[in-house]
């Protein structure tokens, strides 16, 4: 078959010449400013260099319709996601349409001018069911539709000023015409591409391997760097780990290129766009496997698309794409034959060997042994140094309770523990001694509870996130700002709440400060237990109740509970 050789030739790109730009630069001083989220820089470097070709900005409202409902833009091209500009309420209402407003990074750099051509409030539980087939949290791009997205879309043809600076890994990313340079240097005349968010172990180099080898084609790994999913391993562990894989392919068959997409994880629809994403930087295949870009499962616990769909809705529109799509084989390790075999062309009576993704991670966690046939021991040795297990990883133990409940004497005696097994800092955050220098202004109501529990979380993720361990013991009376701190340490490591459960009758009894007898008599206001609201936990790890048993016991029983989780190993 002859193949079009228009993947070789120059795409067209929305950057305006240098002199332009510099001239552009100075006179975009007088616009209004919006400076754009992490992932509308994302979608803005690649409308400005032909990446999402052919778009020529940020949808309008004509065009939005349409992707949404019909995936073609308003002429009828084919485009299946809508790249929209969101803003706030405010900064939709300060601006006119037919106004340029300059586009800037987070830093304030300029990097495009657009062209407000419409401005419109577009229905998002819509958007939700057409784009990613639910209106449904659980869904990733959903959640940030709903909770994160601005309420007022923006659409205009862009000029492009200047690509967004990245300071990691310059050498590994290219624009489409880059790409195309060099495949037409090289003399790549068909080139499959491998789209991924995840490090690459030894089954994805065959099958990435034997999907060029199909397709007489060389390789391109082209994995995304932008925005993935919540949870995935970092970028920059994963192209550590990418950049040891790039070597075990035969010489010169295969390269790897970066690729600052912001992924929305909208499985059929996806594909088709990351299809037209790789013929735009001169791919001419594309490996599209089972579940490709998946959400994972919706609120009802179930899969949001079915296994093959994208496979299936790429399969349809694929003349249109412009590359053709190569099936991902499922390849698994025959212990027998030592090698990697196609799922589907094995005998039976054969020893099939297989580590899951959840297995992977729980052997990370464990620090138990990951086999050479599985992973090459330089991805397993980039792997272990991001995901140490659990007993190397920070952790904050999160105590809440009543006023003299005991939870800074247990927060103190579990610090004492566990500073003399050693191995890792021990950060105490207690509710008085953070009150006194990091809220040192905040007053008892709501509003200043939560921002005085806030920041105890935000440092407790840091040095959690350091490998350190953050020992808080707040009172924390609100459910929810439990629930938030618990994500913000989440992300970095593990959360343990600690609910120090002795009765307000207990409390008061002891009366070790004097305050519930100053709140009784009204001297002390919103006082928690007798004038303002504390709301047990009913989901913390531990629950401990310091009547009748002595404080060495209670940090104790703290102490098994890390142990029975992994976080603390003798
Ligand atoms: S909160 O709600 O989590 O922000 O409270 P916290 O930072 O832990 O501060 C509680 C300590 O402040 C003293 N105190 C009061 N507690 C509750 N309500 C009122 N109105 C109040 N006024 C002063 C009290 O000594 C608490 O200390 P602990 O160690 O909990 O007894």
């Amino acid at each position: 078959m002859q193949m079009p050789m228009s993947n070789l030739t120059p795409i067209t790109e929305l950057y305006v010449s240098y002199d332009s730009a510099q001239k552009l630069k100075h006179e975009a001083g007088n616009l209004v400013s919006w400076d754009l989220t992490p992932r509308q820089t994302c979608d803005l470097e690649l409308l400005m260099n032909g990446g999402f070709n052919p778009l020529k900005g940020f949808l309008g409202e004509a065009d939005y319709d349409s992707v949404v409902d019909t995936m073609r833009l308003a002429d009828g091209t084919l485009w299946p996601m809508p790249i929209n500009l969101d803003v706030s309420e405010d900064f939709a209402a300060s601006i006119e349409p037919g106004q340029d407003i300059a586009l800037r990074d987070q830093e304030g750099v300029i990097l495009a001018t657009m062209t407000v051509t419409d401005r419109w409030t577009p229905d998002k539980a819509r958007e939700a069911a057409q784009v990613f087939g639910a209106d449904d949290v659980a869904h990733p791009a959903v959640n940030y539709l709903h909770h994160q997205a601005g309420k007022v879309y923006l659409g205009g043809p862009v000029t492009g000023i200047q690509q967004p600076v990245h300071y990691d890994f310059k050498a590994r990313r290219d624009t489409p015409n880059e790409l195309r340079a060099m495949f037409r240097k090289l003399g790549w005349r068909r080139v499959v591409a491998f789209q991924t968010r995840n490090p690459l172990h030894r089954a994805h180099q065959e099958l990435t391997f034997r999907a060029a080898k199909e397709a007489q084609a060389n390789l391109l790994i082209h994995p995304v760097v932008g925005m993935t999913k919540p949870g995935d391993v970092d970028h920059f562990t994963r192209v550590r780990c990418y950049e040891a894989v790039i070597d075990k392919y035969p010489g010169s068959t295969t390269s790897m290129s970066l690729l600052n997409l912001a992924m929305r994880m909208a499985g059929p629809r996806e594909a088709v766009w990351h299809g037209l994403i790789r013929a735009n930087h001169g791919c001419t295949h594309f490996i599209v496997g089972r579940d490709h870009a998946g959400p994972g499962k919706n609120s009802a616990g179930d899969d949001f698309y079915g296994p093959y769909d994208a496979q299936e809705m790429f399969r349809k529109y694929q003349d249109e794409i412009g590359v053709e799509m190569v099936d991902f084989k499922h390849m698994v390790y025959v212990q027998e034959r030592a090698q990697y075999e196609p799922a589907d062309e094995i005998e039976d009576g054969v020893t099939v060997l297989n580590i899951s993704g959840t297995e992977l991670r729980r052997r990370l966690r464990e620090g138990l042994e990951i086999p050479e046939w599985f992973s090459f021991p330089e991805v397993v040795t980039e792997l272990r140094r991001t995901s140490p297990p659990r007993a190397k990883q920070g952790f904050t133990v999160f105590f809440t309770g009543l006023s003299g409940s005991g939870k800074s004497t247990i927060a103190n005696a579990l610090m004492v523990k566990l500073m003399e097994m050693g191995g890792r800092p021990v950060t105490l955050l207690d509710g008085d001694v953070v009150r006194k220098h990091l809220s040192s202004e905040l007053g008892f109501s709501k509003e200043h509870r939560d921002l005085n529990i806030k920041r105890i979380g935000y440092v407790a993720s840091e040095i959690t996130k350091n490998g350190g361990i953050a020992i808080c013991a707040p009172i924390a009376p609100y459910t929810a700002t439990r629930r938030a701190v618990r994500e913000m340490v989440e992300q970095y490591g593990a959360f343990v709440e600690v609910h120090v459960a002795t009765s307000l009758e207990e409390c008061e009894r002891r009366d070790r400060k004097g305050l519930y007898k100053l709140a009784r008599e009204g001297k002390i206001k919103e006082f928690t237990g007798i004038s303002d609201p504390y709301e047990e936990p009913n989901n913390a790890e531990l629950v401990v109740d310091t009547e009748g048993l002595e404080v060495d016991n209670c940090a104790h029983q703290v102490v098994l509970k890390l142990e029975q989780l992994g976080l603390i190993a003798y």
